[in-house]
This record gives structure tokens, C-alpha cells and sequence, in this order.
């Protein structure tokens, strides 16, 4: 990989800024200073110094983000977008939100420059199952819930059977689990039963679950177990564990 990409990638620097940090001799391979940012590396073995810090190469990112109300998740040029929550550099090494939430609903957005792992998580053929929390504007009766559960046609499709366990101690709030992410999905479901949705958080995307510990707005990386795992996801509602 040439030099200049190798920063690129990273959103540490653009090549003009690569090639300038070349000219005042501020980057060493292997201890010795380079002269050009054309010059290839081999960033799993090579050691790359800038300003006589190692830079580590990191081939994808992966972030939990607890999305606020009022940001949409797109990567559009807009001053709300979830991205404007998170240092530039991760924009700047190209990565996004892997799927959507509606700019009211909150919780967990996993973010990443991993194109082949997003698009496989976002594949209908992988029914991979995404829980939120809700509160509906109105009380669910047993009916409504066996509609939502049996599958709901909602004029342009069909939705999978989904899972729905109400709080015991409310008729309104509750944990459904869907494994499709069709637009305003969830608002549509309700509708169809009667019923506003006056609150949404997603909880869980796959294995990933939202850690609680982040307020609304913060983010932090995935460990490595939670990269591991979530590139292993493959669930569906029926082999779903109970979501809390
Ligand atoms: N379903 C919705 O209606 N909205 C979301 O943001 C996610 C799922």
C-alpha cells in the first residue's frame, strides 16, 4: 500500500497532507525518514511513525453510537447527520451508518468502513434481528400483538412474523424484535393495529447490544469480542434470546 493511502485510509491525512508531513520529514518507516509518499508499505508489518508517534493501522473501524433524537442516520452533507456526533477522522476513513434509524428514534447505530460486513448485515437473506424498545400511543390488546406476531401486510409487503413481550406492569410499553428493516418498519406495524409509537430505542442489532453505559450522543469502539461475534450474526426471531 503507498504511504499517502495508508494515511488516507486511516483519516489522518489526505495525500496533499501526507505529501507535506513527507517534505518536512516528519514520517519514518521502520526508523528510517522517508522521501516521498509514494513509497509502498506493508502497514501488518512495517512500523510507521509520524511526529515520533507510531501510527497503528487499523484495516476497519467499528463503533456503537447511542444516537440521539434529532439526527438522521445518513452520511448526506447536512449539519445533523450521526456522523457530526463522532470525531471527523472516522468520516474521513470512509465509514457510515450500517442501516437507518428515523431521525426520532434513538439507541444503537453500529458505524463502520467495513462495506462487505454492512452489506451483509443489512441483506434481507440474512434475517438478522434488531429488538427495540417501545412505547405505543395507545394500550395493545392480545389481538393486536398476535397480528404483529403472525405478520402484517402492509400494503407493499408482508412483514415476518415479529416478536412482541409487553412490560408486565404496562399495556403500552414493550420489547418487539423484527428481523427486516423496511422503512418506518416498526411506526407502520403499530399503525396497522391502531396504534402511534410515541417512543423507539433500538436495543440490540445482531448480537450487538446497545451498552447502556452511553448516553444518548456518545459512542465508543467495539471490542474485539463484539467484532468477532457480530460478524458471526446470524439469528432469526425464533433462535432469539430474550431480549433483557
Ligand atoms: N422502525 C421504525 O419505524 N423506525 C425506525 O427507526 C426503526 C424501525
Amino acid at each position: 500500500m503507498r504511504l499517502d493511502k495508508f494515511f488516507s485510509s486511516l483519516g489522518l491525512l489526505s495525500r496533499r497532507e501526507c505529501a507535506a508531513s513527507v517534505k518536512k520529514g516528519e514520517i519514518s518507516v521502520d526508523g528510517i525518514t522517508v522521501a516521498s509518499p509514494s513509497v509502498h508499505i506493508d502497514p501488518e508489518k512495517n512500523e510507521i511513525f509520524m511526529r515520533g508517534e507510531q501510527v497503528l493501522w487499523k484495516k476497519h473501524m467499528y463503533l456503537m453510537l447511542n444516537k440521539p433524537a434529532g439526527y438522521v442516520s445518513s452520511t448526506e452533507d447536512s449539519e445533523r447527520t450521526v456522523m457530526k456526533l463522532l470525531p471527523p477522522e472516522y468520516e474521513k476513513a470512509g465509514c457510515f451508518p450500517c442501516g437507518r434509524l428515523d431521525i426520532d428514534t434513538v439507541g444503537l447505530l453500529l458505524i463502520t468502513n467495513d462495506g462487505a460486513l454492512a452489506h451483509e448485515l443489512l441483506s434481507p437473506r440474512r434475517h438478522v434481528s434488531k429488538a427495540y424498545r417501545f412505547k405505543c400511543t395507545d394500550p395493545l390488546a392480545e389481538e393486536s400483538i398476535s397480528v404483529l406476531e403472525n405478520g402484517v401486510d402492509l400494503g407493499d409487503f408482508v412483514s415476518a412474523p415479529a416478536k412482541v413481550r409487553m412490560n408486565p406492569s404496562s399495556d403500552t410499553d414493550g420489547i418487539i424484535i423484527i428481523t427486516e428493516g423496511k422503512f418506518h418498519q416498526i411506526k407502520r406495524m403499530l399503525a396497522s393495529v391502531g396504534s402511534g409509537i410515541e417512543f423507539l430505542e433500538r436495543i440490540r442489532f445482531g448480537s450487538l447490544e446497545l451498552d447502556e453505559t452511553l448516553d444518548r450522543g456518545q459512542w465508543r469502539e467495539l471490542t474485539e469480542k463484539e467484532i468477532e461475534d457480530i460478524r458471526n450474526t446470524r439469528s432469526s426471531v425464533e433462535q432469539d434470546k430474550p431480549a433483557n
